[in-house]
């Protein structure tokens, strides 16, 4: 079943960057007899030069959970893959449904960003997810079938060898449901045939899929059990180490 990989988005947390220290630290002990099991974490920009110092000698990588398309430039408040890299980050999280919903990210957006973390050297996982209404519109598949090939409009087969892609249904995220194995297996699958259909065989079988929404110790091992879930992206859970460890655990045994 391959490699797992076990990813926190801690968003909008810690508040202060010694608190986001001692979690990463907290991190890096506990899973310190982790041995195949890939693990990031991302943490707000503030504390990424921070934690990626601290996590520097470890097998923990530290992500972004946001880049702009430009390098440099007059662009206020903006922060770009150059950027990232030189803060110790080697991944990034696109097209988050929280930047969809409050900060205006379109298919075209992700799009943009993609290329540019691609350009500069990170390895993108791509978020996408349908709402509970057009889950219970039926219009599910058309809406991933949407997000992906848009945020990939254009894109190189050669350039994809880093891409990850995570499924995050959104009425999943934060609420305490989360999808069933069944149907968090169905949509990997579903995107799996997406990646076959644009790209190749090669890419669909090799691109790391997580699963996302209130993943939690409890839940991890039936969900990373599914043949077409290769991880997870964790955001509550992530930001205890009492909760975030199991589910990495959880990963180390599947992998
Ligand atoms: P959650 O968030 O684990 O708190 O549901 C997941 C995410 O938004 O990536």
């Amino acid at each position: 079943m391959g490699t797992k990989f076990i990813a926190g988005n801690w968003k909008l947390n810690p508040a202060e960057i010694n608190q986001a220290k001692e979690l990463a630290r907290e991190v890096r002990d506990r899973t310190a007899n982790c041995s195949k099991v890939n693990i990031a974490v991302c943490p707000p920009f503030i504390s990424l030069p921070a934690v990626a110092e601290l996590l520097r000698e470890s097998r923990i990588a530290v992500g972004g959970q946001d880049l702009y398309w430009e390098e440099a430039g007059a662009y206020t408040g903006a922060i770009s893959a150059p950027m990232l890299k030189s803060a110790g980050c080697s991944y990034v999280i696109i097209g988050h449904s929280e930047r969809r919903q409050y900060f205006g990210e379109t298919d075209e957006t992700v799009c943009r960003k993609l290329y540019a973390a691609l350009k500069g050297g990170l390895k993108p996982i791509v978020c996408v997810g349908e709402t509970l209404q057009q889950r219970k519109a039926g219009q599910l598949h058309d809406v991933i079938r949407t997000q992906v090939t848009e945020a990939l409009r254009g894109m190189d087969e050669t350039s994809l060898g880093d891409l990850v892609v995570a499924y995050e249904p959104i009425w999943a995220i934060g609420t305490g449901v989360t999808a069933t194995p069944q149907q968090a297996q169905e949509m990997h699958a579903y995107i799996r045939s997406l990646l076959n259909d644009h790209f190749s065989h090669a890419l669909a079988m090799t691109t790391p899929l997580l699963y996302g929404g209130s993943v939690k110790s409890d839940n991890a091992t039936e969900l990373l059990s599914q043949n077409d879930i290769d991880g997870a992206l964790v955001g509550g859970a992530s930001l205890k180490v009492d909760t975030f460890v199991p589910i990495i655990e959880s990963g180390e045994e599947l992998s």
